[in-house]
């Protein structure tokens, strides 16, 4: 009872703390064309479009609570015996706030801000605007620190790394519909890890993985950790 565990967490983790889903249905890119909004192009035409999206985003994600499934995550993180990473696609804070910290957001996070000329980063201030000034280079380049179609998530190699060594992958709230994150399901078996879906009802890619636990995230995730923490399930 020492695996080591990675966890993929999608945007059904935070539903419950009513943070909008993309592809359910009235998801964000029902609402929103995901090319003006999530892509450098979509930024380059229209940068107040997207700061109003991100800002519109970032007072959701600051005013949201974690869930049962956030707290009993950060409690899986304290209490397994073995390694736990806890990789997320969610650009919210609320694993942090739920006590976790082990953890990696390849998506990037609406609490930072990164200047589009100098690379540098900061905090981000709850609205962000145009004309918003980089403190590094002074440049009006200011974007949200998130990635957006087309570019590379952040820290893939220490991602691909934790699950070359994992023992147990589970994929929690996720669609599998965005690469690299969807793939990674395929890099874990290649390395005869375990894998466990958790999702509201499984993702449309049957045989994928080994067992899928399907209902709302903030109920079956923690009966899940319990069950963990108790030795009931062996990895
Ligand atoms: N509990 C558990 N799962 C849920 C819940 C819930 N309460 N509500 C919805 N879900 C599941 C849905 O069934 C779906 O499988 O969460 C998943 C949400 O899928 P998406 O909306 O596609 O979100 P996600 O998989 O996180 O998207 C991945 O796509 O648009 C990009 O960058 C964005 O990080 C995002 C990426």
């Amino acid at each position: 009872m020492t695996g080591r565990i990675v966890l993929l967490i999608g945007a059904g983790v935070s539903a419950e703390s009513g943070l909008g889903t993309f592809r359910d249905k009235g998801g964000l890119w029902d609402q929103y064309d995901l090319a003006e909004v999530a892509t450098p192009e979509g930024f380059a035409r229209n940068p107040a479009l997207v700061h109003d999206f991100y800002n519109a985003r970032r007072a959701n994600a600051l005013d949201a609570t974690p869930n049962a499934a956030h707290e009993a995550l950060a409690r899986l993180e304290q209490g397994w015996p073995g390694e736990v990473l806890l990789v997320t696609q969610n650009v919210d804070d609320l694993h942090e706030r739920a006590g976790s910290s082990r953890l990696i957001h390849m998506h990037g996070v609406l609490t930072g801000a990164l200047c589009a000329a100098c690379g540098h980063r900061w905090p981000a201030p709850r609205v962000m605007t145009v004309t918003d000034s980089c403190p590094g280079c002074g440049a009006s380049a200011t974007r949200p620190d998130i990635v957006w179609f087309g570019e590379m998530p952040y820290r893939m190699e220490a991602i691909y790394e934790a699950v070359a060594q994992a023992d147990l992958f589970v994929s929690i709230g996720t669609s599998g519909e965005v690469y690299p994150a969807a793939g990674l399901v395929e890099e874990a078996r290649i390395a005869r890890a375990e894998t466990l879906e958790i999702n509201l009802e499984p993702s449309s890619r049957p045989g994928v993985f080994d067992q899928v636990i399907a209902g709302p995230a903030s109920e079956v995730v923690p009966l899940w950790v319990e069950k963990m923490l108790a030795g009931e399930i062996q990895i």
